[in-house]
């Protein structure tokens, strides 16, 4: 990185600075030894702030752009596939055959259902929420596993992403089974990887087939989902993982992220807000809700914190949805019409286009999901499925360089030092 100068001026004193240029992206003014001289900068919701450096994913909201060590997320989701696009993120470069069936084989060695997690899920209600049931899983891996796990050993690493990159969907699909009070079904580790999780959701017999379209948008849907630089969820993990915390325990502190409706679980809160909405007649009063600055409401689905354009994954989504609603035959379906009318609507109306509020992946990923038939508590389960690649790929990079605790400041404006006073004189 070539450094440049900038200067801050406090009260008459000029504070040097350098300035860091990343290989792509917005230039970066290095504070970090602003404290040394009394100071320290204020960003609440890190809305200025790159916590790391990064070589993993880079965003560019402006245009629309999502590369993912370089390549664009539209030519890794048209020609590549999930756990081709794992290995991406995990070892930076696209393998070769030979390393990707060796890679594969280490995925599938470790695709079976533990019986350790299949017995706590049964100690759970029923109705347990599904995010509940992953983050206790995954807390559950890191008890299990604790000791066999090195952190500071490149092949221990290793295995932690192969294994929570093999055990998250089956998690899933026993979070998933458990709700319906179905048996969970054996792994298949030959089946590809999007076809192996809607079978073990699923199948009702070990030798049932999947729908190929479904796989495959199954497979997308995960693609997609499988990274997006330094979200909540992300650096949630990367600040639990700063502590040298166990692994498990830090993907299971970035399920929590993940969970709210904010971030991963609005795609439950799209689906959530069209059964509220009832009918199509309803779109303008909840529009009118959204765009009403004294209401709270906010139509779920639109909006991103970094693309103020069309997010490149939403497109693709886009395209999926296309497929699955036709090889499904649901084009009518008055949820998905909802959704259809809702998106024109929007997309038309002043309030969301001068604040560049297009429709998110969520949105769309959505619509997919509840025409495949998953339950909508289950749709953050999934972005967890695909996320989890990223976490662990973004946890990898952070414990494989020197690294130091993440610890913000704040600005305090709470009471001066004061005496504690007596209850009774109180
Ligand atoms: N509906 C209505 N208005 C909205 C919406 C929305 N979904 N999103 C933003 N706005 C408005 C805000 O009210 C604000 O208006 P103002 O300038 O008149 O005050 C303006 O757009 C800017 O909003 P911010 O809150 O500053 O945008 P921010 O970047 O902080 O928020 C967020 C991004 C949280 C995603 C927001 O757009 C939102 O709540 N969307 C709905 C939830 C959602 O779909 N989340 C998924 C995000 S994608 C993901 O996590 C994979």
């Amino acid at each position: 990185m070539a450094e440049r100068a900038a200067q801050l001026s406090v009260d008459g004193q000029t504070i040097d600075l350098a300035v860091l240029s990343p290989s792509e992206g917005y230039d970066a003014i290095d504070i970090s030894a602003l404290i040394t001289e009394g100071y320290v900068t204020f960003d609440p919701g890190f809305m200025s702030t790159a916590s790391c450096e990064s070589s993993i994913t880079y965003i560019d909201g402006d245009e629309g752009i999502l590369l993912h060590r370089g390549y664009p997320i539209e030519q890794l989701s048209s020609s590549s596939n999930y756990l081709e696009l794992t290995y991406l993120l995990l070892f930076g470069s696209l393998p070769t055959q030979s390393e990707f069936d060796a890679y594969k084989e280490k995925i599938r060695a470790e695709t079976y259902v533990d019986d350790r997690l299949l017995a706590l899920c049964a100690t759970l209600p029923q109705h347990s929420h599904p995010m509940g049931i992953m983050c206790s899983l995954v807390g559950a891996m890191s008890a299990i596993f604790h000791h066999e796990t090195d952190i500071t050993d490149a092949a221990s690493r290793d295995q932690v992403a192969i294994k929570l990159i093999a055990q998250m969907p089956i998690c899933a699909a026993i979070a998933y089974r458990h709700s319906v009070g179905k048996p969970m079904l054996p792994a298949k580790p030959e089946l590809a990887y999007g076809e192996h999780f809607l079978h073990l959701m699923f199948s009702e017999h070990e030798d049932d087939e999947v729908n190929p379209v479904l796989a495959t948008a199954m497979d997308r849907i995960f693609l997609l989902h499988a990274d997006h630089e330094q979200n909540a969820s992300t650096s949630t993990v990367r600040l639990a993982g700063s502590t040298d915390a166990n692994p498990y325990a830090s993907i299971a502190a970035g399920i929590a992220a993940l969970w709210g409706p904010s971030h991963g679980g609005a795609n439950e809160a799209v689906l959530d807000m069209l059964a509220e909405m009832g009918s199509v007649d309803r779109i303008e009063e909840f529009v009118g809700k959204a765009k009403d600055s004294n209401d709270p409401f906010r139509l779920m689905g639109f909006g991103h914190r970094v693309y103020k354009n069309y997010d490149p994954r939403a497109k693709v989504m886009q395209q999926t949805c296309d497929e699955v609603l036709n090889e499904l035959g649901v084009e009518n379906d008055p949820v998905l019409q909802m959704a259809r009318e809702l998106e024109r609507i929007a997309l038309a109306d002043d309030y969301f286009v001068q604040r560049r509020l297009y429709p998110n992946v969520d949105f769309y990923s959505g619509i997919i999901l509840k025409a495949i038939g998953m339950p909508v508590e289950l749709f953050t389960v999934i972005f967890v499925t695909g996320r989890t690649s990223g976490w662990i790929a973004q946890w990898k990079e952070l414990v494989s360089e020197p690294y130091k605790i993440g610890r913000p400041r704040q600005m305090y404006t709470g009471s001066r030092n004061r005496d504690y006073v007596p209850i009774g004189a109180r």
